[in-house]
């Protein structure tokens, strides 16, 4: 049984987190990601908001730089803790839009999309400015997000279909005027059906580099992956790194 406490990534979705995002634990996912938060991270600490099950908080603890992560869920949390090196994470259980984590750091990050689970702009203002709040001067604030998808959105039509399966169905559903969307999934089996709907909020990079001014900090690099390729028209995510003076 969920608790409602851990949000969208209670029991039943940190049971199966780290086989549904395969991928993103791929180490061609996780190594270019780690070697620019090591780099950022230099000699001081790092912070992650949404540190979940430790996908890159573990090997960049085992890279040497001390990490701190703030999550909402108890259980994601607990499934980082039973890893090996879980215990060398210290972890604060709070909303990452105003939670503290004691100390300063040098590298504060917030990757796979996470920040578009804060649902309004204020929220996410919040967040750029708590990321700011714990950084030392000329510390770093990344973010790793899509670029908002609504080229494949066609004028008058407000859903887009992602997944259509044998008995699954996904599809997103946007608000263009507040940019609250959700994603949506519909799974029958036999003659028992499930539907869950997850919401967030999209937001664009130079919103992003508008939320960091705010927060007192500079836009310093964007990138469309972790590769560090140039970010450009046709980029479909980036990674942005901002600087607090
Ligand atoms: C997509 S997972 C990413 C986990 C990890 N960063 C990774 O890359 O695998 C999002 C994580 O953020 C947490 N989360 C979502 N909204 C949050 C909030 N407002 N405050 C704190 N944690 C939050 C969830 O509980 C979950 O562990």
């Amino acid at each position: 049984m969920d608790d409602p406490e851990d949000g969208f990534f209670g029991e039943s979705v940190a049971a199966r987190y780290d086989d549904f995002s395969a991928a993103m634990f791929a180490p061609e996912a996780v190594e270019p990601a780690v070697d620019l938060l090591a780099e950022l991270a230099g000699e001081g600490r790092a912070l992650e908001l949404g540190v979940g099950t430790g996908r890159l908080a573990l090997p960049l603890a085992r890279r040497g730089v001390p990490v701190h992560g703030i999550d909402l869920s108890r259980a994601m949390v607990e499934r980082l803790r039973a890893k090996p090196g879980g215990a060398d994470v210290e972890v604060t259980i709070g909303d990452f839009a105003t939670a503290k984590a004691p100390g300063t750091f040098t590298v504060a990050y917030l990757v796979y999309n996470t920040i578009n689970n804060l649902t309004t702009q204020d929220a996410q203002v919040d967040c750029f400015r708590n990321a700011a709040a714990h950084l030392a001067p000329g510390g770093c604030f990344v973010v790793e997000v899509g670029v908002p998808d609504l080229r494949r959105l066609p004028p008058g039509q407000t859903v887009v279909p992602f997944h259509v399966g044998d008995g699954s169905w996904a599809y997103d559903v946007y608000d263009v005027a507040t940019q609250a969307m959700s994603s949506n999934y519909v799974d029958v089996a036999g003659d028992r059906g499930r539907f869950r709907s997850i919401p967030f909020r999209y937001v664009w990079p130079a919103e992003l580099d508008l939320m960091a001014r705010l927060a007192g900090m500079r836009l310093r690099e964007r990138w469309e992956s972790w590769t560090r390729e140039p970010f450009t028209g046709e980029s479909t995510r980036h990674v942005s790194v901002w600087e607090k003076p």
